[in-house]
C-alpha cells in the first residue's frame, strides 16, 4: 500500500479529464494536479521547448512527493515521453498516446481512425505509427487543429468544418480527441461530422494504465486513507477555474493555489 499522491499535468487544464476519471474510477487515490497555463498552448511549440516545459512540470509534481505521473497532455506525451520516463524511471509514469491508440483500436469497426489533435503531437507522428503497430490495416487521417485551443467559442464552428472536412471525407468511424481540451468540445465535433461516430477522450484512456501499474507494485491507496487533492496552475487562475468546473462539474476554487514553478 502506498497513500502518497497520484501526480497528474497538462499544459493547463485539459488533464482535469483525467482527473475525473480517476476519482471515478480510483476514488480513494489522493492527486496533485499542474497545469502550466502560463506557458500554454504547447501544441505550437517547438519539440526542445516542450521537453523542457514536460521535464519542469514532472519535477514540480515530484516535489510533492508523488508516487507516479499521468502525462495527461498528448503534447508533452508525443514530444518528451523518452525523458519523462528517463528522469522518472523509479515510479510509473504513462502518457495518453498508447492507452488512446490501444481503445480507438478497439473501437473502431472499420479500421478507419481519425485523429484530432495539436500541431506538435500530429508532427511527431505517434499516432499514426502506435495505431498502424496495433492494426497494419488500418486507414489513418490525422489532422492539426491549432485553432482549437484555446478554445474560441464564436470562431469554433469555422475551425471545426475546416478542421473535420478530411475525417468525414475518409469516413472514419473512431475520432480520437488527441488533445486533452477536446472533449469539452466533443458535442460540437460530433455536430459538425455530421454523422455518428464514436470518440476517444485521451485523459481519460490512461489512466487505467497507472492504475494497473500501482496495483502491480502494491502501492495502491489504503482504502481506510483519507484522499487529498490539490490543484495548482502556473498562472491564469480564473480561467484554470472556469475550465476546471466545465471539466469536473463541481468547483475546486478552495483547492487550487497558484504556482511559479520557474525556479524548479
Ligand atoms: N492539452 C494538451 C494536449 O493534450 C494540448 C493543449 C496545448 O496546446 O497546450 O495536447
Amino acid at each position: 500500500m502506498d497513500d502518497r499522491p497520484i501526480g497528474v499535468f497538462d499544459s493547463g487544464a485539459g488533464g482535469l479529464t483525467s482527473v475525473r476519471r480517476l476519482r471515478a474510477e480510483a476514488p480513494g487515490e489522493s492527486l496533485v494536479y499542474f497545469g502550466d497555463c502560463l506557458r500554454a498552448p504547447y501544441g505550437g511549440l517547438a519539440p526542445e521547448e516542450i521537453k523542457r516545459l514536460s521535464r519542469r512540470n514532472a519535477r514540480f509534481l515530484r516535489s510533492r512527493n508523488v508516487k507516479a505521473i499521468i502525462v495527461s497532455c498528448n503534447t508533452s506525451t508525443a514530444n518528451a515521453m523518452a525523458e519523462l520516463a528517463a528522469d522518472n524511471a523509479d515510479i510509473p509514469i504513462v502518457g495518453t498516446v498508447v492507452p488512446t491508440a490501444e481503445a480507438a483500436v478497439r473501437t473502431s469497426q472499420s479500421g478507419r481512425i481519425g485523429v484530432l489533435a495539436t500541431e506538435a503531437t500530429i508532427r511527431s507522428g505517434l499516432y499514426e505509427r502506435t495505431i498502424l503497430g496495433l492494426r497494419p490495416d488500418a486507414a489513418v487521417t490525422s489532422r492539426s487543429c491549432p485553432k482549437l485551443v484555446p478554445l474560441d467559442d464564436p470562431a469554433l464552428r469555422a475551425a471545426l468544418e475546416e478542421d473535420l472536412a478530411p475525417l468525414r471525407a475518409a469516413r472514419v468511424d473512431t475520432v480520437v480527441l488527441g488533445c486533452t481540451h477536446y472533449p469539452l468540445i466533443e458535442e460540437a465535433i460530433l455536430d459538425v461530422l455530421g454523422y455518428p461516430a464514436a470518440t476517444v477522450d485521451s485523459g481519460a484512456a490512461c489512466v487505467g494504465s497507472v492504475l494497473a501499474a500501482l496495483r502491480d507494485r502494491d502501492a495502491l491507496a489504503d482504502p481506510s486513507h483519507e484522499p487529498t487533492e490539490q490543484y495548482f496552475c502556473s498562472g491564469r487562475k480564473d480561467d484554470f477555474l472556469a475550465v476546471a468546473r466545465g471539466f469536473l462539474g463541481r468547483s475546486i476554487d478552495g483547492l487550487t493555489q497558484e504556482m511559479d514553478i520557474s525556479a524548479i
